[in-house]
């Protein structure tokens, strides 16, 4: 391999890793939602966790539901196409909002963090995160909000 066969596939491969990177990135971002608001609950759809087309279609591990209505967010965490989880984000150490970071979620206020299903991964918080029931009809996920699950 001379020089310049050299030079063009480092630079190659140098800007399909940067594409990669961005293109990864894009899909690790936080997507926020609103959700229909009722008189019992949310209601998403499971559509709002897909990311991409049909053929190639993959799927976020949460998204935020941030409706003006509440007093906090709700992250809501995908494990598969009929397991979620939705966890109410108020610190339970002295109710700052919680930050989604992937699969935990963190306080800013002093450090505690919470696994994807609510419980405390470290303190000072030592309660777990409220949780509400999510019922899956068809394509729609309910989040219940008139009890924990
Ligand atoms: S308010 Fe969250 S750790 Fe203190």
């Amino acid at each position: 391999m001379n020089r310049k066969e050299f030079l063009v596939k480092t630079c190659t491969a140098c800007i399909a890793a940067a594409g990669m990177s961005s293109l990864l990135s894009s899909c690790l971002s936080t997507h926020y939602i609103s959700g229909a608001l009722g008189k019992d609950g949310l209601t998403i759809s499971k559509n709002d966790f897909k990311v991409g087309q049909k053929d190639n279609a993959a799927y976020r591990s949460f998204i935020i539901v941030r409706n003006d209505a509440l007093q906090y967010p709700i992250c809501v965490y995908r494990f598969g196409d009929e397991q979620y989880s939705s966890l109410w984000m108020n610190c339970t150490h002295q109710g700052t909002e919680l930050n989604a970071a992937g699969d935990f979620l963190q306080c800013p206020a002093h450090g505690s963090e919470f696994n994807n299903k609510g419980r405390v991964k470290s303190g000072p918080a030592d309660k777990e995160l409220r949780t509400f029931p999510v019922v899956i009809s068809n394509d729609e996920l309910f989040i219940d909000l008139r009890k924990q699950s």
